[in-house]
C-alpha cells in the first residue's frame, strides 16, 4: 500500500492550498495582516461555510456534534470502519495570524482533495476535523470543542459559557449552526482509528535548527485560572488609601507575588497575565472589581501541579482588604503522543525528503483530547521567527505544502491498515 501512500502525498497541491489559505484570510481580515475570526461569530460561520462548499464541490459529506465540531468525509472502501480523523481549528485570537488552526484544516481537506484527484481509495473513511473554539478568547476555556467531544468538560457547561458581551456560547453555537446548514448529526467521542493534527510551530526551533517537519512528540501541561478581586468601589479624590478596598491594588499585588512564585532560572515555567479586566473602570473611581487570568504552562507534571497548586494561597495572602475567588478553568497534564503515529509521520517525512526533528510542542492542541480515544499525533511546520498569536505570523507556501505532504502519506498509510 505503500504507492497508494506516496501517490495521495504527490499529488498535494501547494497553488491550492496556498489559495485556499489566502481565502480564509480576508474572513474577519483586520487590515494589518492578520485576522479576528473568533468562535462562533459570523466571521467564524462565514469561514466554516467555505470550507464546507470546498467538501461539497468535491462530493465529500458532512456532520456536526453538539458543540459544533465538524467532520468531513471522504468514504472508504469498508464504510463500517472507523475513520483515521486529521483536522484542527479555524477560529482565531483577537489579533490573530493567517495560519495558527487553519493550516491544520486546510491541510486536512487538501488529504481528501489530494486522495481523490490521485485516484486513490482507502479501506478506512478518512474525515477533515474542525473544532470549535479552540483558541479560548472570546468563551473559555481554550480547546473547548475537543475537550468536551472527549469527555473532559460537560457540554452543559460549555454551552454555559458567556463571552465579555454576556452572549452565551450556547446562543451563538445555535446562529452558526443555523448558518451552516449541515443536517447530519454525530456523537461524542465516535470510533476513530488515528487521530492527527498538523500545524505550525508557533515557536522558532525549526526555522533555527533548518528542519522542515516537527515529529510532535507531546505537548506540555496547561493550567488556566480565573481570579476574581472584590473590592468596594469609593471616590477617588477624598477616601484615604487605608480606608479603600481597592481591587486594583490587590491585583496588583497578587500578580507581583505569583510572578515571583513563577520565577524560574532556567525559563522552561510559561506563565501569562492575559486578561485583566476592571470595573467600573473610571479613571476617578476606586474600582471595586478586577477579573484577571492566568495561564501556566509547565512539561513536567510535579512541577505543574506544585507552581499550580500555589496560586489560590498566594492571591489569598495578597488580597489586602479584598475579597478573592479563584477558580481553575482548564486543568491539561502534559501529553504523549502515540509512537505508532509519530513513527508514520517521521517515515513519511525522511521518505520524501524533508529534514525532521522531534519535538515537544509548547502551545496547546485539539490533539491533546484525542490521545485517552486513539492513537493520536502532530506535526508542525515553520512558521517566521516563530511568531504566532499575532497578526505577524507568517509562513511559507513551500513549507505548508511538505506538512500537507507528509500528512497525506501518514493518512493514507493508516487508513489502509
Ligand atoms: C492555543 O492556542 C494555546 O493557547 O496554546
Ligand atoms: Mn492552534
Ligand atoms: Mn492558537
Amino acid at each position: 500500500m505503500a504507492s497508494a501512500s506516496a501517490a495521495v502525498a504527490a499529488a498535494v497541491s501547494e497553488e491550492r492550498l496556498w489559495r485556499r489559505h489566502m481565502e480564509i484570510a480576508t474572513i474577519g481580515a483586520t487590515g494589518r495582516g492578520g485576522v479576528n475570526r473568533q468562535a462562533l461569530t459570523p466571521e467564524d460561520a462565514e469561514a466554516r461555510k467555505r470550507v464546507l462548499d470546498w467538501a461539497g464541490a468535491r462530493g465529500f459529506t458532512a456532520a456536526v456534534d453538539a458543540i459544533g465540531n465538524m467532520f468531513i468525509r471522504r468514504e472508504g472502501s469498508d464504510p463500517g470502519a472507523a475513520p483515521v480523523v486529521t483536522g484542527s481549528h479555524l477560529d482565531t485570537q483577537p489579533t490573530g495570524g493567517n495560519f495558527d488552526g487553519i493550516f491544520g484544516v486546510l491541510a486536512a481537506l487538501e488529504v481528501l482533495d489530494a486522495a481523490s484527484d490521485a485516484g486513490v481509495p482507502t479501506v478506512r473513511p478518512v474525515e477533515a476535523a474542525v473544532w470549535t473554539n479552540e483558541e479560548g478568547g472570546r468563551f473559555q476555556p481554550t480547546t473547548m470543542g475537543s475537550a468536551v467531544f472527549a469527555g473532559s468538560i460537560p457540554l452543559e457547561t460549555a454551552l454555559a459559557s458567556t463571552d465579555a458581551d454576556g452572549v452565551t456560547l450556547e446562543s451563538a453555537l445555535g446562529d452558526t449552526l443555523s448558518e451552516m446548514g449541515v443536517e447530519e448529526r454525530r456523537e461524542f467521542r465516535f470510533p476513530m482509528a488515528a487521530y492527527l493534527e498538523a500545524h505550525i510551530e508557533q515557536g522558532p526551533i525549526l526555522e533555527e535548527t533548518k528542519n522542515t517537519i516537527g515529529v510532535v512528540t507531546g505537548i506540555q501541561g496547561l493550567r488556566w485560572f480565573q481570579i476574581e478581586v472584590t473590592g468596594e468601589e469609593a471616590h477617588a479624590g477624598t477616601t484615604p488609601l487605608g480606608k479603600r478596598k481597592d481591587a486594583v491594588a490587590a491585583a496588583v499585588r497578587m500578580i507581583a507575588a505569583l510572578q515571583e512564585w513563577m520565577r524560574d532560572e532556567s525559563d522552561v515555567v510559561r506563565f501569562t497575565v492575559g486578561r485583566f479586566d476592571v470595573t467600573p473602570n473610571s479613571p476617578n473611581t476606586v474600582p471595586s472589581r478586577v477579573v484577571f487570568t492566568v495561564d501556566f504552562r509547565h512539561p513536567d507534571s510535579p512541577t505543574l501541579a506544585r507552581l499550580g497548586d500555589g496560586i489560590d494561597a498566594i492571591c489569598h495572602r495578597n488580597a489586602m482588604s479584598c475579597e478573592v475567588i479563584v477558580k481553575e478553568t482548564l486543568s491539561s497534564f502534559p501529553t504523549g503522543f502515540d509512537t505508532i503515529v509519530q513513527n508514520e509521520i517521521r517515515r513519511a517525512a525522511t521518505r520524501q525528503g524533508w529534514p525532521c526533528i522531534d519535538m515537544v510542542s509548547g502551545a496547546t492542541h485539539d490533539a491533546k483530547f484525542m490521545v485517552d480515544l486513539c492513537p493520536t499525533g502532530m506535526l508542525f511546520v515553520p512558521c517566521e521567527g516563530g511568531v504566532s498569536h499575532s497578526e505577524a505570523e507568517r509562513a511559507a507556501p513551500a513549507d505548508l505544502a511538505a506538512g500537507a505532504s507528509v500528512l497525506a502519506e501518514a493518512v493514507v498509510e493508516l487508513a489502509n491498515r
